[in-house]
């Protein structure tokens, strides 16, 4: 496939990058050139493995320790970044904020706050980390990684639903916000992706879901990179607050 031509000289931090979405997005930016923070929480040994990969292809990455949902890590994270690799110029907020799948009669408010509130304070503390950076420049480009559940319901997921609609919300806003200082924000939303927080979803379910999406099969974290890469590029420079779904079909106009 012909490389694009402007991830040359850009850095992305991509969160939550040591595993599934955000590990295809960070290796996907790199090989198109970019130096890429790949962000890890629990995940170390993945997080270096990753980086190693990207190092040994001659680009540039750099593995950063954070709770996303952490104002002072994310801080710390960004300005970690900035010393090594320089300013940011991507920001991919992927970091997967946890969440049970049951009926709503079974939630505890509890449980139900720290999906939202996890999803919301990662995103709002990492563009707050980076935004004033990028407003100065005059550039920057943020894609936020919500879910097609933000646009309509599944059984037990009422949770992720919810937060990933105040995500869009927020992107939509900060999207009109930023936009006058060449600031572009965008969400990606995959439908059902293959990785380990979907791997308790049976067999039998996905090949269901295969069968009643058009393109006939559920999605790769490869896919979703690949939108990521398309929002991104310099090529995309026109599209702001849009929402991007990856779902071969299943969420469609
Ligand atoms: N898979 C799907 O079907 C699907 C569908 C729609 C939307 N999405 C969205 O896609 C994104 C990625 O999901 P995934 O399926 O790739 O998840 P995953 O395979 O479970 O990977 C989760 C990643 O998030 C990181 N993470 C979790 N909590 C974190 C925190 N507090 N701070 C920093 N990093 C954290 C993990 O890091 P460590 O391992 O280092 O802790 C890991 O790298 C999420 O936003 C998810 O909601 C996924």
């Amino acid at each position: 496939m012909k490389s694009l031509p402007d991830m040359k000289g850009k850095v992305a931090l991509v969160t939550g990058a040591s595993r599934g979405i955000g590990r295809a997005i960070a290796r996907l930016l790199a090989s198109e050139g970019a130096a890429v923070a790949v962000n890890y929480f629990q995940s170390a040994a993945a997080a270096n493995e990753l980086v190693n990969e990207i190092v040994e292809t001659g680009e540039n990455a750099l593995a950063v320790r954070a709770d996303v949902r952490d104002e002072e890590q994310v801080r710390a994270m960004v300005a970690e970044v900035e010393n090594n690799l320089g300013p940011i110029d991507i920001l991919v907020c992927n970091a997967s904020i946890g969440f049970p799948v049951k009926p709503f009669t079974e939630f505890s408010w509890d449980e139900f706050e720290a999906k939202l509130c996890g999803e919301l304070k990662s995103t709002f503390f990492c563009c707050q980390a980076v935004l004033p950076g990028m407003i100065e420049r005059k550039s920057g480009n943020i894609i936020a990684i919500s879910s097609t559940l933000s646009r309509h319901s599944s059984q037990g997921f009422i949770a992720h639903s919810t937060a990933k609609s105040g995500l869009d919300a927020f992107v939509r806003s900060l999207a009109g916000e930023v936009g006058p200082f060449g600031v572009r924000v965008n969400v990606v939303a995959p439908g059902l992706t293959l990785t380990d927080a979907t791997a308790w979803i049976p067999d039998e379910q996905k090949a269901m879901m295969a069968e009643m999406t058009p393109l006939k099969r559920v999605g790769l974290p490869e896919d979703v990179a690949g939108a990521v890469l398309a929002v991104a590029s310099d090529h995309s420079r026109f599209v702001t607050g849009c929402y991007i779904p990856v779902s071969g079909g299943m969420l469609t106009l």
